[in-house]
């Protein structure tokens, strides 16, 4: 370490010190970026060439070794040197000792500042494809359970007290539409991701005749950065899309506390399969939810890596500076964590068995037909407030007398408004209180039905 004779070192006098390298190099995790950054060095290399910067045989040389380290690297057969400090200077360096000075040219008109960029725009759009990948198949596993299940009636809660019933697939499909909303987002941030840096070299860009237009072409850019100051210090994408990671977590944190609630055995709404719980070490009686705590718990570090990138960019001077390279092991973070908690999340629904005859006694219970009562009252001229009064005194006596909705006769009714007749024990039978929610967006089965395929289109046209 140390030996390695630094790219920049033409102005220095003394060698840098152990712990500087140590302290400042990144190559221990931007090594990750390789692929990207040798995809990027080619394009770049190809523009030189056509621009008469470098000569084709040069660019020819640079290209074929480019290629050759990245299979070496890919192969596991090149190490890093921590004097190398950074994936660009690792390959730089690699090339140079392969094929001598002309290795060198490669950095003309380039400057690691937008190199850093343009790798991490090419890495992000990468995984952005695979994630909305991810999410896509989850929208689709969940399709698959509504659909089995669209005859299971669920208790809904607010306020973690039993409300109305719903169709589990009614359920199923708020997660649906918070996915979609989460794949809207990512293929949004795509749009400011995908913007070639390139040729903004450290900051003002370079006297070099360059084709800004030809690399991003090689590279399928949508488009140019517009400013070469903005372009190397702008990391608003990576904030951006932090932030889209931690919704997708904040989602699937919602939905693993509903899956942990409902495999109690108070609940008994679930059983998760054995290859995706865990038992206790001491109480041999234990199947515990370790996966869905496990994702609310890796939650915390996706929102930690969104907290650090805001705090890392706020009251930066312009333009590049070195605390940028902090952004990355972030940035990574939350790649790695929605990506494994995505994955993880729909292999264990696929192993849930959900238990339908106890969601729908748990849903019968509790009242849960009360509003429909009153909103019954309604529909015979009753103002809502006078109905609700009535139909809280019903539920006070069924209380008392330990009765239910669904098994008061008649006359009982009728003591409490005359207004109640035979039409009631309809209108309280828990399947009509499903599906009398009729209206776009209410839990009746046909309109759980009707929005289920038309998700099933959305993911069929991705
Ligand atoms: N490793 C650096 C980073 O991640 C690359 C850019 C360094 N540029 C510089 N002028 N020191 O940000």
């Amino acid at each position: 370490m140390g030996n390695t004779k630094k790219p920049w070192s033409g102005r220095f006098q003394k060698k840098t010190a152990a712990s500087v390298e140590k302290f400042t190099a990144s190559i221990h995790f931007d090594k990750r970026l390789y692929p990207f950054d040798i995809e990027g060095s080619i394009a770049h290399a190809i523009m030189l060439a056509k621009q008469n910067i470098i000569t084709k045989k040069e660019a020819l040389k640079i290209i074929s070794t480019l290629k050759k380290i990245g299979k070496d690297l890919e192969a596991g057969k090149m190490k890093f040197d921590m004097a190398d400090e950074d994936i660009h200077m690792a390959i730089e360096r690699e090339l140079t000792k392969r094929i001598g000075a002309i290795g060198g040219k490669i950095h003309s008109g380039r400057s690691r500042n937008d190199q850093v960029v343009l790798d991490t725009r090419l890495y992000l759009r990468s995984e952005i494809k695979m994630l909305v990948d991810l999410l896509r198949g989850l929208q689709g596993t969940l399709i698959k359970l509504a659909k089995k299940e669209i005859r299971t009636i669920m208790p809904g809660y607010t306020h973690m007290q039993k409300a109305q019933p719903v169709l589990l697939s009614h359920y199923l499909l708020a997660f649906l539409e918070m996915f979609e909303r989460d794949v809207q987002r990512l293929n949004d941030c795509e749009k400011r991701v995908n913007i070639c840096p390139l040729g903004s070299a450290a900051l003002a860009g370079t006297s070099l005749p360059i084709d800004r237009g030809q690399t991003s072409r090689t590279l399928n850019f949508a488009s140019l950065s517009r400013n070469s100051m903005d372009a190397v210090a702008d990391r608003d994408f990576i904030a951006e899309f932090v932030f889209d990671a931690s919704l997708i977590m904040m989602h699937l944190s919602r939905f693993c506390e509903d899956l942990i609630l409902w495999s109690t055995e108070e609940f008994s709404f679930i059983e998760i399969s054995d290859a995706y719980t865990t038992g206790s070490s001491i109480m041999p009686q234990k199947k515990n939810p370790d996966v869905a705590e496990l994702i609310r718990g890796k939650t915390a570090r996706v929102y930690g890596s969104l907290m650090t990138i805001m705090t890392l960019l706020k009251g930066l001077p312009m333009t590049y500076n070195r605390d940028l390279q902090e952004d990355k092991e972030p940035l990574f973070e939350a790649v790695d964590t929605v990506k494994n908690c995505l994955t993880v999340f729909t292999e264990m629904i696929v192993n849930t068995k959900f238990n339908a005859e106890n969601m729908y006694l748990a849903a019968k219970g509790g009242f849960s037909a009360a509003t429909d009562i009153a909103e019954y009252l309604v529909k015979k001229g009753i103002p809502f407030r006078a109905a609700h009064e009535i139909v809280g005194k019903i539920v006070a006596y069924c209380l008392e007398n330990n009765k239910e909705l669904e098994y008061l006769s008649v006359k009982e009714y009728q003591k409490f408004d005359k207004n109640i007749g035979k039409d009631i024990h309809n209108v309280v039978k828990i399947e009509n209180v499903v599906n009398s929610r009729k209206h776009a967006g209410g839990t009746a089965t046909k309109q759980v039905i009707d929005r289920l395929n038309e998700f099933e289109k959305i993911i069929d046209n991705h």
